[in-house]
């Protein structure tokens, strides 16, 4: 995929309305919907920074959750959940809705780049098109959650064209969501010259010169706990890495199909024949494939229960890996301090119970103290390395869950290849 993709800096934004597709997809506490993390609303700063410092006029735009966007969609999601359909009312429907407004981003972003953020009450509606019309060169506005229009998860094109006819360009900053064909990250640039953020333009360049040019050894650290959820990064890097390290839970459906006893660990039985492959793909390739000999186990799922180190390949019936083991941590580390390139995507173990931390708190670690370009892709990797403080050690951290997977797997990015080529 061709990743060399015309930015905000290749084009005249001046006096331009612009579109600007952001991922303020927050995390929220579920009772006070209060933003958890502000980083997605930060890392968006640069480009609307930059934006209005030249004049531009901008029409911010982001979905936030999964609102069902009609009452239809919403009894069914409800039902499925157990629910019974004659209690469910159109009241209970709004107020989900209310939830999922993006008022409280408009209010953190606008204390942020301290300046006002207009907020508009719908998407494509009367207020959207109003308040956009009456838009002036340096000021901002935010339209509401781009999900509660049934268009924007189809990718139509009547919502994607009337998004575009609010702007004179637009401007894909959504790192985060750039493996959705919707109509606000894909559709729209049919309407529209279509260009990257700042933030878009910096994972593009980061993730891909590691992908398509490392500096060698090129390390990936690969955790989790599905294998069927790192099937196409394990493809994709079987023909780029050097050394590719799984751990996590993973593992075990590793462990088991090289015929180990795993006892009551994570396993999927419908792809032991794919981690076999893997393992023989790794070594036609001369890839080495680093897998845990050791284990951090437990009798139960529970932050306090008794661990106990056992061989990875004869786990006891009654116990499950939760972490990896000592001298498996060793062995792991000591190829990432050896790097030139670590891209790492999914924890080691159990990182969320302090006791099946520490195999996650080693490799963030060692990235942090490696000299390598260190890429850590989003989603639970990304939390736990700013949860044991290792953030700023680290050259680069995807914005990017389910969109940096996707990265490495070397799929097509709908929100990417839309946008003008250089
Ligand atoms: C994310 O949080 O990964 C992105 O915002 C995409 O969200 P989605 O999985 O709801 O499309």
């Amino acid at each position: 995929m061709n990743y060399n993709k015309k930015t905000v800096m290749d084009v005249d934004v001046a006096g331009k309305k612009i579109l600007l597709r952001c991922d303020f997809n927050v995390p929220q506490d579920k009772k006070t919907g209060a933003i958890t993390s502000d980083k997605r609303i930060v890392a968006a700063l640069p480009t609307i920074r930059y934006l209005l410092d030249r004049g531009a006029a901008v029409i911010a735009c982001s979905h936030l959750g999964k609102p069902n966007a009609t009452f239809s969609s919403y009894v069914k999601k409800q039902v499925e959940k157990g629910k019974n359909e004659a209690d469910i009312t159109e009241e209970d429907w709004r107020k989900s809705l209310r939830k999922l407004t993006l008022a409280p981003v408009a209010e953190r972003l606008s204390e942020l780049l301290g300046r006002e953020v207009i907020f508009a009450s719908d998407v494509v509606g009367e207020d959207a098109h109003a308040k956009a019309a009456a838009l002036q060169p340096g000021q901002i506005m935010l339209l509401e959650n781009t999900r509660f229009e049934k268009g924007e998860t189809k990718n139509d094109p009547e919502l994607a064209k009337a998004l575009a006819d609010m702007a004179e360009l637009y401007v894909s900053d959504a790192f985060g969501t750039v493996h959705r064909a919707h109509a606000s990250t894909a559709g729209v640039a049919a309407y529209l010259p279509a260009v990257s953020g700042m933030l878009v333009a910096k994972e593009l360049e980061i993730m891909g010169r590691a992908l398509d040019d490392p500096k060698r050894p090129f390390v990936a650290v690969l955790g989790g706990a599905k294998v069927s959820d790192k099937i196409g990064v394990i493809n994709n890097l079987l023909d780029k890495a050097d050394t590719i390290i799984i751990g996590g839970g993973m593992a075990y459906t590793f462990a088991k199909a090289q015929g180990g006893s795993i006892g009551t660990s994570l396993c999927e039985s419908d792809k032991l024949d794919y981690a076999r492959e893997m393992i023989e793909k790794a070594r036609e390739r001369s890839v080495e494939l680093l897998l845990p000999t050791d284990t951090l186990a437990a009798r139960e799922f529970a932050a306090d229960a008794a661990a106990e180190v056992v061989p990875t390949n004869a786990i006891p019936d009654d116990m499950m890996g939760l972490d990896i083991g000592p001298e498996t941590t060793e062995r792991f580390c000591a190829a990432v301090r050896g790097a030139g390139t670590v891209v790492w995507n999914g924890p080691m173990g159990v990182f969320e119970f302090e006791r099946f931390a520490g195999g996650t708190r080693a490799m963030a670690q060692a990235l942090a103290d490696s000299g390598a370009v260190t890429i850590v892709g989003g989603g639970d990797s990304a939390a736990a390395v700013e949860q044991m403080g290792f953030a700023d050690k680290i050259t680069h951290i995807s914005t990017g869950g389910g969109a940096s997977l996707e990265f490495l797997e070397g799929k097509e990015l709908p929100g990417v290849a839309c946008l003008l080529d250089k």
